[in-house]
């Protein structure tokens, strides 16, 4: 037999190091989001190897029985928060991500193959999968654009409408720095073709959503939304979906019968307890994400940066575009330093009508993990000298280990707090069944009896 490429205690000391440099980094990808060690415990354990299929807990519907004991965490815990923070009647907690809930909508709401669906051009920051997928699935695509990167023009909009009369409009924002009216979007739809449903792509804003500084796509009339439950909003790698009409839920909830099995049992539980935290600094991790990209965007530009957008405040949500070429910098190599200093963020070409590459960085994790005032001025003293290798990056990567990188909105990680105590036991259960001893001290028993 051939020895493996790697043995496992590579496999750990791989893990290890990761662990430790990430302690040390700071990511400032946009689409990616840290969330609260409690949150992540259910990913651990023994749920995360069952299905769950029985929302309704009829006792003639356990063919699965696996997660049977733990049903109440879906359906009392992580379906009623969603819909309680994202006010909507009926949730969908079965997508397993963005792209998951996108083939799920379109699947759902764009009607049999040959109907047509409306969607984003990239040039107004469209994703790049949403076309080919539609078109994948038999649909046919026409898109909607812009006078800029950051708006549509409703009246051409209004026109393609009323000669188009699609069954869906697909509103997928990925590159985004402003978010699309979608009242003025909406109202547009239905003087035009009233027959057409609206679904907003919420993948990059949903913390903002939910923490209430962006608007509810179903308060402006939206006839749905849903998407990542990891850009903005602090949460496992997820998808879900969200509306308030019993018909729109029904077609939903028939396609995803067929569409998703595993829905990843315990990545819903930990979305739950992703959103228990949520309800209670939410609203206040929001609005702190969109004053510190704003803010950041204004430290960036003043240490000589060029920032996109200058003109417009930068931007509304979370993320900048950087267009390091105009300082002399190509993204990539701008990319590389950043790197090398601890700090991780996007070079990417496809920004909507940027020629070639430019970075892309987001505030939404560095918010997450507490950087707030004069923290954030030393980010972007670090930032700028990183980019323009004003400073060795060894001398810069020490400075963002020491920039806070506690959850500070989540369970607070103190090794001491009872919660945090349960859960480590838990953990090392869970690493030593079958065979391996539990420390005496983190032992489920020696806890529970404290
Ligand atoms: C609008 C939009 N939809 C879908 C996705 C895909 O999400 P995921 O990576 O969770 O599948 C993205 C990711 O950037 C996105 O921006």
């Amino acid at each position: 037999m051939e020895e493996p490429v790697l043995e496992l205690t590579d496999v750990l000391r791989l893990l290890e190091d990761h662990e430790r440099s990430a302690d040390r980094a700071l990511s400032m990808v946009p689409s990616e989001a840290a969330m609260s060690g409690i949150a992540k415990l259910p990913l651990l354990l023994d749920v995360y190897h069952r299905y769950f299929f029985n929302e309704g807990g009829d006792p003639a519907s356990w063919h699965f029985r696996g997660g049977q004991n733990l049903r109440e965490l879906e359906t009392d815990l992580t379906v009623p928060l969603l819909a309680e923070l994202g006010r909507a009647g009926r949730v969908s907690v079965r997508p397993l991500s963005g792209l998951g809930t996108m083939t799920l909508v379109l699947a759902s709401l764009g009607g049999p193959p040959g109907s047509d669906v409306m969607t984003l051009s990239p040039d107004v920051g469209g994703h790049y999968a949403t076309a080919r997928l539609a078109t994948r699935l038999g649909l046919r695509v026409h898109e909607l654009g812009g006078p800029d990167p950051h708006g549509l023009d409703l009246e051409h909009a209004r026109e393609r409408l009323a000669a188009v009369r699609p069954a869906l409009v697909y509103v997928d924002q990925s590159h985004c720095l402003f978010p699309v009216d979608v009242a003025s979007l909406v109202e547009t739809v239905r003087r035009a073709s009233p027959g057409t449903r609206v679904h907003i792509d919420t993948s990059q804003w949903l913390g903002l959503v939910l923490g209430g500084v962006f608007d509810n796509p179903l308060d402006c009339g939206a006839d749905s939304f849903g998407g990542s439950t990891h850009k903005t909003f602090p949460g496992p790698q997820k998808g879900v979906f969200l509306t308030r009409d019993p018909r729109v839920a029904e077609q939903v909830e028939e396609t995803q019968e067929y569409l998703i099995s595993s829905h990843h049992f315990a990545a819903t539980i930990s979305l739950g307890i992703a959103l228990l935290e949520f309800r209670r600094f939410g609203a206040e991790y929001a609005r702190a994400v969109v004053d510190n990209t704003r803010r950041f965007g204004a430290l960036l530009t003043e240490r000589g940066l060029t920032v996109m957008a200058a003109d417009r405040g930068y931007s509304a949500g979370h993320q900048l575009w950087l267009d390091t070429d105009a300082d002399g910098v190509a993204p990539r190599v701008a990319s590389d330093r950043l790197f090398r200093a601890g700090l991780r963020v996007n070079f990417m070409g496809g920004l909507p009508r940027v020629a070639g590459q430019a970075v892309r960085i987001g505030l939404n994790e560095p918010t997450y993990r507490g950087l707030a005032g004069p923290e954030l001025d030393e980010l972007a003293d670090v930032f700028t000298a990183a980019v323009l290798a004003t400073e060795p990056p060894e001398t810069l990567a020490a400075r963002v280990a020491r920039l806070p990188r506690r959850a500070r909105y989540g369970e607070a990680a103190d090794p001491r707090s009872p919660l945090v105590r349960r859960a480590l036991a838990l953990c090392a259960a869970a690493l030593s069944r079958r065979g391996g001893e539990v420390p005496a001290e983190l032992s489920v028993a020696s806890i529970r009896n404290e």
